[in-house]
């Protein structure tokens, strides 16, 4: 989650800059789509999300119903059946990870209530320490046994550190606010305010100065997005990353990589900008492309495509997906 900007930043740059800074520990993304031992991701003992999952959303602003009707398709394509290589395939992976009591992963993930919190509760100005309170005050059960909760701000929301550092986070909620732990993420809607930054490769950085390179499609550079607006496809990998890091590190104490526990470099922080076989250099990878254009590399539900991003493969030891050519 953290790692996200640092990642993104040099998808963009490291073809053309030495980047000193980060070569050490990521090099270049494409280094993770083959085997890599350089990668020590480690177990640290803690719980993961064995048990079925019961996912709670609160939409907080303004939010287009077309929109929350897209988003709600891909969270009920995590365990549901669709066409090969469907979403759920692709949570396949996130099972893979287990804990000290050899639980899997649970693959059943289902969307258990909403909150529309339209009056913009604690204003449009929002700290990380923020979506606590705004946990607490949607009027939903406080699921402590398997609830996790996920906060989506709209297009009209600013977020501490959103655009700059990060495109979503994920933590765990604490007593003294919300009168239990559970497990959450955030993500906000890019789509007005950066998209080049968090709907990659939906739209690019203004600041990396060119396009990303070509996807081998016939020379369009900028990807269709499957469902009709960046911010939203853009949104859609950031839900999965997190998704798959809450699950594998719901407390920040079982799956990552890196030694310091405050930053920690997880499942999905590994394969950032990775979306398909050959991924590198600013390239996504081999992903699919429909006759109207879209880009995308997995089905979900009701017809529906999605592009996301891979995630680490313990058992591989490489980034994957269902979509990989091998
Ligand atoms: C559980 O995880 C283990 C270890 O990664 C894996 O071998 C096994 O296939 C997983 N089981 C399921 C049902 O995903």
């Amino acid at each position: 989650m953290h790692r996200f900007f640092l990642l993104l930043l040099s998808l963009f740059c490291f073809a053309s800059l030495a980047l000193s800074w980060n070569q050490q520990q990521f090099r270049e993304p494409e280094n993770y789509e083959g085997s890599s031992d350089l990668v020590n991701l480690q177990y640290h003992m803690g719980p993961v999300l064995a048990y079925p999952i019961n996912l709670y959303i609160i939409w907080y602003g303004n939010w287009n119903p077309s929109h929350q009707a897209t988003i709600k398709d891909f969270i009920d394509s995590l365990s549901s059946a669709a066409p090969s290589p469907s979403v759920s395939d692709w949570w396949r992976t996130v099972g893979l990870y287990t804990d000290q009591t050899n639980s899997n992963i649970t693959a059943n993930i289902k969307l258990s209530g909403e909150f529309r919190d339209t009056y913009y509760s604690h204003g449009r100005d929002l700290r990380r320490l923020t979506m606590q309170s705004i946990i607490k005050h949607a009027a939903l059960p406080l699921n402590y046994e398997n609830g996790v909760y996920l906060v989506l701000t709209s297009a009209d929301v600013q977020v501490e550190d959103f655009c700059r550092e990060v495109c979503g986070f994920h933590y765990f909620t604490f007593p003294v606010i919300v009168g239990a732990t559970v497990p959450y993420a955030w993500v906000g809607y890019s789509g007005t305010q950066c998209p080049g930054f968090c709907a990659y490769p939906f739209a690019w950085s203004k600041y990396s100065g060119k396009p990303p390179p070509s996807t081998g499609n016939g020379g369009n550079n900028i990807m269709k997005a499957p469902n009709g607006d960046p911010g939203v496809d853009g949104m859609i990998s950031v839900i999965a990353h997190e998704l798959a890091e809450v699950s594998s590190n719901p407390l920040v104490n079982a799956w990552y990589a890196g030694d310091d526990p405050s930053a920690p470099t997880e499942i999905a922080d590994l394969c950032v900008g990775v979306y398909g076989s050959g991924a590198g250099g600013g390239f996504v990878g081999q992903v699919y492309k429909d006759s109207w254009g879209d880009h995308y590399n997995v089905n979900g539900v009701k017809g529906r495509k999605f592009l996301v991003q891979w995630v680490w493969d313990p058992v591989k030891r490489r980034c994957f997906g269902p979509n990989a050519m091998d």
